[in-house]
């Protein structure tokens, strides 16, 4: 089953998406997690409870040199949590997958800008890749080909990474993205909510209450 995750460290969006969606757990990255002011120990800490079992989150490092980098991993890999631990996909980042990669670490490879960049941290041993979408688009390239390209040569050469896109600013990129088969998919929140709403949707619920009050006045379904 796909993999559903917010993109978002807002505790009250988590959990009113969590009672209507199988969410899998959140992504992070540095950014989300200043936007929201709070740290990892807090956040994760609180939204364990919340989630259903077997939640998973996915950490980023802020690290920047090598041995930092592993440091940092080992330490995210500790928290008492489902955890994976995010690495930007540079060179330095790479090398730092291989490494982690054979001591067990699930981990999941970000900022990925294009199929090659994706291709190496597969090969380096990355769990996941995050393949940024819109952010693709904005520099004039195409992010839902990156992601089938991706997805592609992952199957052809017989890697079990699971591509995780994340970087959404309409519908039409989620629904093309998820018609490549990743096996997983992370949403901001106003994303997640867009794909709730259709104009025609209340119209429709309106015309059916009416309806039915018109004949059966205030009677439930099983009572008439
Ligand atoms: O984790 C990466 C993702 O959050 C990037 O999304 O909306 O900042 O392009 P965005």
């Amino acid at each position: 089953m796909l993999e559903l995750y917010l993109d978002s460290a807002d505790i009250k969006q988590v959990a009113r998406f969590q009672a209507c969606l199988p969410i899998k757990g959140i992504t992070t990255n540095p950014s989300i997690l200043a936007k929201a002011g709070i740290g990892v120990n807090q956040l994760l800490a609180e939204l364990n409870p919340l989630l259903e079992e077997k939640a998973r989150f996915h950490v980023q490092v802020v690290s920047q040199s090598l041995d930092e980098i592993i440091a940092e991993a080992r330490q995210i890999t500790a928290l008492p949590y489902d955890v994976v631990v995010k690495i930007p996909a540079t060179e330095v980042g790479i090398a730092a997958i291989k490494q982690l990669h054979s001591e067990g670490i699930p981990l999941l490879a970000t900022a990925i800008y294009s199929v090659q960049q994706g291709f190496l941290a597969a090969l380096a041993g990355a769990d996941y890749l995050a393949p940024y979408v819109n952010r693709i688009d904005n520099f004039g390239g195409n992010g839902v080909e990156v992601v089938a390209g991706l997805q592609q040569l992952l199957t052809q050469q017989n890697l079990a990474c699971c591509v995780l896109p994340a970087s959404f600013k309409n519908t039409r990129q989620v629904l093309d993205v998820l018609a490549t088969g990743v096996g997983a998919i992370t949403l901001p929140v106003e994303i997640m909510e867009q794909m709730f709403i259709h104009p025609a949707v209340p119209l429709a619920v309106e015309q059916f209450n009416k309806d039915w009050q018109r004949v059966f006045s205030h009677k439930l379904a099983f009572e008439t």
